[in-house]
């Protein structure tokens, strides 16, 4: 949907629904008089609110000597210094000693309905220990990277833990993720380590990982030993001699009662590393920290899910990203909660096989991006009806705005138009949710993520670079920032302080890169992104990274990259792409260049359409005007795209603007519907 026509249909509706009122009583949040003052508590004394929240939640070795060491003129904010604790230690071996031994931490269904692994928190401390034992073999020491390249396995869960547990960095690499990609987030990371599985099980497909490494790693001269875990016993792996390990091998050594002491981490060293695509081609090596990250995702996932000691939660989001990384591991271990943890995708064997899921483990709280609803909507309510999904108390959302549409029928025919949905807007950069209800407490609008938690300053500005903002009567439009620090926010970027400025530069104070609007009940909508990064199923891709790819083809002179609106995937990829001389315009180039950024990025970086133009649309200064080929891909005509006067050469824009309607004539019909196909398979990472 394009943005305007996002902002119409948000105009248009006007309903808002009630929490429901069951289940309030046993409430973390119960009510919107009892949200309030919990509001003003953490805008009047904000330090004093973390405080109560870090000390509620988690175990700490040592206390902190300040909540906060904020240097405003750095905009570097560290919390609880002085403090010590780790996160492995919160998220295992304190459950253990007050009493959930014996609970499921993680339940992990794979692809295979009978494929079911279930780990107590005993044993998820076992496991944990020997892996941190292995690791620590292999010299792997506190502060060191490890580059985490796994599919969905309870293998990811014990490797991110195991490393929390020695106080070495872990960088998850989604496994989507192909040559380049890869590469270039291992080589960022200056990775020791890489653990990898054979293969990744996908829609009934063995994927290897293992075999896409290995050239790879020529070039990653930092990666001194690679640990392969036999996930789907694929044959011939090659394993390169004093390098490579398998992973039962490595643990093998490592007797079952050996405790591996937990490192006593500053609150203030890094955590974990994950990259996300910046405004270069350059991914941005986001860096979290031990202390304010785990309080922040404690304290978000307790208040947002409403989460108590018996529920089942499933995050369907992959590990690799950061959603997984919140909610899927460090949120809901650090309460004690069991996390449920799938393999598949959401619609293999059958559509239904996310409800087969919630009613098999009695799911409590489901939280799943739009992407995901929109492609199971479309294949309509009896895959859904069928199942008993009575256990759901919580439903979330998460990545991309959630339209009024897709809302309702997550609300009817998920919820039984009832359970409240939690709409969580928020980035790798935040840590955790922002901008998100309280389930049992605030009023919802459907489209809106409602209002910023408590202690969390949001707000929009403008400048004057933004001229496409507009603001009506009753709404407001402009840049999301955060104005005040809060204990989820990045410690850094790795290696990039030039990057961490960045964001701290045009206002003064942290700004997402979001477009909003709020309206006159403070609620915020968001708009997406202002920046040049494209949200693609819920997925933050970057544009420059896309073009660098692309710029390498020997055919390609120029190439610009845009967002367009998509049905299923939000928005999708649209290239722009100046051949070089002589280079005719073939279908066969079309193809090549699609493969070549699915295999140097990966296939979630697929274009959607290739646009072959003569020249594209510059400033007298020659800069690439890109709002404009924004509005074409978006399907904007010539009238709406008004005055040119700052094109250096008009007539390129009607070329441009010809070419894109002749695409939409159906010439490349076939070849969306592939990548429809593919993107219906992919819905659920
Ligand atoms: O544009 C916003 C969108 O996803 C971006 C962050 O992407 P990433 O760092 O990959 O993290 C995704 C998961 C937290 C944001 O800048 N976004 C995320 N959640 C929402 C959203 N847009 C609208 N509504 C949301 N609930």
């Amino acid at each position: 949907m394009s943005q305007e026509s996002r902002k119409n249909s948000l105009t248009q509706q006007t309903g808002s629904y009630l929490p429901p009122l069951h289940g309030k009583a046993s409430a973390w949040v119960c009510g919107s008089e009892e949200a309030e003052v919990l509001y003003k508590q953490a805008l009047e004394n904000p330090e004093e609110f973390w405080a109560g929240r870090a000390s509620q939640l988690l175990h700490w070795f040592k206390r902190w000597d300040k909540v906060l060491e904020a240097d405003e003129e750095r905009h570097k904010y560290r919390w609880f210094t002085g403090a010590k604790l780790n996160a492995s230690f919160n998220c295992i071996d304190r459950h253990i000693l007050i009493g959930r031994r014996n609970k499921a931490a993680l339940i992990w269904q794979g692809e295979n309905e009978m494929d079911v692994r279930c780990f107590t928190y005993q044993m998820l401390y076992t496991e944990v220990c020997r892996v941190a034992h292995a690791l620590s073999s292999l010299r792997v020491r506190k502060g060191d990277r490890v580059a985490l390249y796994m599919p969905m396995i309870p293998e990811l869960v014990i490797a991110m833990l195991a490393c929390a547990r020695i106080g070495a960095i872990h960088t998850a690499i989604f496994s989507g993720y192909a040559e380049g990609g890869v590469r270039s987030r291992i080589q960022g990371a200056k990775a020791k380590i890489v653990i990898t599985a054979d293969a990744a099980i996908r829609a009934g497909k063995k994927k290897p990982l293992k075999a896409n490494l290995d050239p790879i790693l020529e070039k990653c001269p930092s990666v001194a030993h690679v640990v392969v875990v036999n996930h789907a016993n694929l044959e011939d792996v090659k394993m390169q001699p004093n390098r490579d390990i398998w992973w039962h091998d490595l643990v093998e050594d490592f007797t079952l009662d050996v405790d591996f002491p937990c490192e006593r981490m500053n609150s203030t060293d890094p955590l974990f590393l994950l990259h996300t695509s910046g405004s270069t081609g350059k991914p941005t090596g986001v860096l979290h920290s031990t202390g304010g990250y785990l309080t922040y995702a404690a304290h978000t996932t307790q208040w947002l899910f409403d989460m108590h000691d018996d529920d089942v939660h499933w995050c369907t989001a992959d590990i690799g990203w950061i959603t997984g990384h919140t909610y899927g591991v460090y949120g809901p271990l650090a309460l004690g909660a069991t996390v449920l943890m799938f393999e598949g995708v959401p619609t293999w064997p059958k559509p239904d096989r996310y409800w087969r899921i919630v009613e098999k483990f009695r799911v409590n709280i489901l939280y799943t991006a739009p992407t995901v609803i929109r492609s199971l909507m479309r294949l309509g309510e009896a895959w859904c009806e069928r199942y008993d999904l009575r256990t759901l108390r919580i439903l979330g959302s998460v990545g991309e705005p959630i339209s009024p549409e897709v809302w309702q029928w997550y609300y009817r025919n998920i919820g039984d138009s009832e359970l409240p949905i939690v709409d969580t807007w928020w980035q790798t950069e935040t840590g955790g949710a922002m901008i998100a209800p309280l389930p049992y407490a605030t009023r919802l609008k459907p489209g809106s993520a409602t209002r910023p938690l408590p202690g969390i300053d949001a707000t929009i500005m403008r400048d004057s670079t933004s001229p496409d903002m507009d603001t009506s009567a009753d709404r407001q439009s402009g840049h999301l920032v955060i104005r005040k620090p809060w204990p989820g926010i990045m410690l850094g970027v790795y290696n990039d302080e030039a990057k961490y400025q960045s964001y701290f530069s045009r206002f003064g104070c942290y700004e997402s890169g979001d477009g909003a609007e709020v309206d006159e009940d403070g609620y915020f909508w968001i708009l997406g992104r202002i920046d040049d990064s494209i949200n693609v199923s819920g997925h933050r891709l970057s544009t420059a990274e896309i073009e660098a790819v692309l710029a390498s083809c020997e055919e390609v002179g120029e190439a610009a990259v845009v967002p367009m609106p998509h049905p299923l995937k939000g928005e999708a990829i649209y290239v722009y792409v100046v051949t070089r001389d002589e280079v005719p315009w073939t279908d066969s180039l079309r193809k090549k260049l699609v493969e070549t950024v699915r295999r140097d990025i990966g296939a979630l970086a697929s274009p959607e359409y290739i646009q072959f133009v003569e020249a594209l649309p510059k400033t007298h200064s020659g800069k690439v005007i890109r709002r404009i080929l924004r509005k074409i891909a978006s399907g904007a005509t010539l009238e709406d795209l008004g005055e040119l006067t700052t094109v250096a050469r008009p007539e390129v824009v009607q070329h441009i603007i010809f070419g894109h309607q002749n695409i939409l004539l159906g010439m490349h019909e076939s070849a969306s519907m592939d990548v429809e196909r593919d993107h219906a398979e992919r819905a659920g990472e």
